[in-house]
């Protein structure tokens, strides 16, 4: 297993060789590239290691992509304690939890499922509209008449604990709409790619959303380009962080398209982050993070601030991974 860590741009010389120079990127922090050969599965935040192994599951036994990423993100979506995903994630205003996800792969097949209630599993609905029907995208009553009817476990949401706290939060916050404060202690969404034994790419991305949203919101975890995208010819992109900010630049796909034209994960997350930047005025608490791999087994992530880390897994190793990140909080 031939790998390569690069810590601190400006620090290791034979880094700088290879990373072409970003223009009017700030890097402050560390900013990391992994290599690996052979399989690979990242996924966004320390939620990620327990779904990594279940996806590496899949990957060691040289199976496909779309498998692996299937089966990883089913585990954050059955923890009951994760507050962001799946059915024991917290509701919108009205105290509805809705979920959002997405999966695509490797022949740029996609399915997603969109404002979805009641359903315990929804990125293998998602899989399901991507392999069972015509469409791309079910959302609402519609998602959750499709999964009733192809069998999908039903859940009772929200959980009585999410319940009572978000009955707390009411009575706080009459009017107020609630920013979500989005770092490693409260993360939003699990965003998982991998390439396989063969070098195909797919991914996953599923989410509660933001917490206390407007009933009817739906973020950038399912929406193909923004939450997630897949090239097989360049590679894969997935985003966490504040959805209005990343569908507004189609982050996942503005990712993938930079790395075709010959940036690297590193690089491409970072101009993404920075495209961010430049088109919002105000960044309080804007939180957006990105994370690649490209073609040849380059990994890369960059975020608007630091906290954003992803969990690793290939042959050789399994860790968490600080990203680069342009500001303190
Ligand atoms: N990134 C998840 C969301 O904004 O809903």
């Amino acid at each position: 297993m031939k790998r390569r860590n690069f810590f601190k741009f400006g620090l290791v010389a034979g880094a700088l060789s290879l990373v072409k120079p970003l223009k009017g990127a700030t890097l402050i922090g560390q900013s990391f590239e992994e290599k690996a050969n052979g399989p690979i599965v990242v996924s966004t935040w320390i939620h990620g290691m327990e779904a990594n192994k279940a996806a590496w599951e899949v990957l060691s036994k040289g199976g496909k992509a779309i498998d692996a990423v299937e089966k990883g993100v089913r585990v954050t979506e059955n923890d009951l304690t994760n507050r962001s995903v799946g059915i024991g994630g917290r509701p919108d205003r009205d105290g509805h939890v809705t979920l959002d996800a997405c999966i695509m792969d490797e022949r740029s097949r996609c399915g997603s499922v969109a404002f979805l209630e009641g359903i315990k599993h929804p990125i293998s609905v998602a899989r399901a509209v991507m392999e069972k029907t015509q469409h791309v995208m079910l959302v609402g009553g519609g998602a959750h008449k499709f999964a009733v009817e192809n069998g999908f476990e039903a859940a009772k949401t929200p959980l009585p604990e999410v319940k009572k706290e978000w009955q707390e939060w009411k009575k706080e916050n009459k009017d107020l709409f609630k920013k979500p404060e989005i770092n490693h202690e409260n993360h939003d969404t699990i965003g998982m790619i991998a390439m396989d034994v063969n070098g195909d790419f797919s991914g996953a991305c599923t989410t509660s959303g933001w917490a206390y949203k407007l009933h009817g919101r739906v973020g950038d975890s399912p929406i193909i380009g923004a939450g997630l995208f897949i090239d097989n010819e360049v590679g894969a992109a997935t985003a966490t962080g504040l959805g209005e900010a990343i569908i507004r630049i189609a982050g996942s796909h503005t990712v993938v398209e930079l790395m075709r034209h010959g940036y690297s994960p590193l690089e491409a997350c970072k101009e993404a982050v920075n495209r961010i930047i430049k088109k919002h005025d105000d960044l309080t608490g804007l939180q957006c993070c990105f994370l690649a791999i490209d073609k040849q087994g380059n990994i890369g992530s960059y975020s608007v601030y630091n906290g954003f880390n992803y969990a690793l897994k290939t042959n050789s190793e399994e860790k968490m991974v600080d990203a680069g990140f342009n500001r303190n909080w």
